[in-house]
């Protein structure tokens, strides 16, 4: 039986299939479409110190082999997240989850990484400094290296979990950053975020989007993405979280070639509500096609 256990930093996997921030609600939602169980963990819905409601509709513009969504990070907010949403998922799943923090200071950051270091139910933290539809923050920590390396050391100093901070694409240089991040102590990395993106309504003359631009995701941006997670494990030695387009077992396997430990599935969970237990099932049988023994052996496999 191959072994496709892998881990990242301190948190163990039984296979490196994550659904994505932002596609997969607080996890119990899908539990009505299989066993949660059989994933490697869940990354939650992107969590802000206060509840958040989001941009104004229509936030979503479907594109070809993707979509764009201008969400602007829609939660109940720390506190609900921890009394009412993980209590939900605990029933569900019995593994630990990936809490994702957005924020619009560092200070915001800090704050909901404190509260989540005292959850026994999340084993590691995903900053998200990369998110491209809200102002003042998200994204904007992300595009510098020393802002999100800023974001990186007020979180390291309140937590002893795995912090891994994820990456906005909307960059010239995504090594510079990754590598500040690094040296800032970061556990690990994980990227891509959306592509910036958008679309116009003909009939209206006008964005299809009510904020006008979004971010892109989806099955187009797989060899964007690979050539990011490519680049970020030449300047970096700590373990990457890959994403952006994964759609099947091949595309795991081949985000883990360019240097991912894990890999995020996320557009493809709102097209294939079953898209990650296919994968994993499918696994064993790639992996055997290819000649893998141990998923792990692969990872940056092809530098
Ligand atoms: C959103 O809620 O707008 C999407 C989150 C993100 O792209 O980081």
């Amino acid at each position: 039986m191959p072994n496709t256990s892998v881990t990242l930093s301190t948190l163990r996997l039984d296979n490196p299939v994550i659904p994505a921030s932002g596609t997969f609600g607080f996890g119990y939602e899908f539990a009505e479409f299989y066993d949660l169980n059989i994933l490697g963990s869940i990354s939650l819905k992107g969590t802000t110190k206060e509840p958040r409601y989001g941009n104004p509709l229509p936030r979503i513009a479907e594109c070809t082999d993707g979509l764009i969504n201008s969400v602007g990070l829609q939660n109940p907010g720390v506190h609900a997240v921890i009394d009412e949403e993980l209590p939900k998922l605990e029933a569900v799943f019995h593994k630990p989850a990936i809490a994702n923090i957005s924020g619009f200071s560092i200070e915001d950051y800090a704050y909901c990484a404190e509260l989540f270091d005292a959850d026994p139910r999340i084993g590691l933290l995903e900053i998200n400094v990369s998110c491209p539809n809200v102002h003042n923050g998200g994204m904007s920590f992300g595009t510098q290296p020393e802002s999100a390396a800023a974001v990186t050391k007020a979180v390291k100093a309140v937590t002893k979990k795995p912090v891994f901070l994820k990456l906005t694409p909307n960059v010239t240089d995504i090594a510079s950053v990754a590598k500040a991040c690094a040296d800032a102590g970061a556990d690990g990395i994980s990227l891509i975020n959306t592509l910036l993106g958008m679309r116009i309504d003909l009939k209206r003359r006008a964005p299809v989007i009510a904020n006008k631009m979004g971010g892109f995701s989806g099955r187009a941006i797989l060899p964007v993405a690979l050539r990011m997670v490519w680049q970020v494990y030449e300047a970096v030695d700590i373990p990457i979280i890959g994403m952006g387009g994964v759609a099947s077992a091949e595309d795991v396997i081949e985000m883990m070639l360019a240097g991912a430990t894990a890999v995020q599935v996320g557009a493809e969970n709102l097209v294939n509500p079953w898209a990650c237990p296919q994968i994993i099932e499918a696994l064993p049988a790639a992996m055997e096609k290819y000649g893998i023994e141990n998923l792990k052996d692969i990872i940056g496999g092809a530098h």
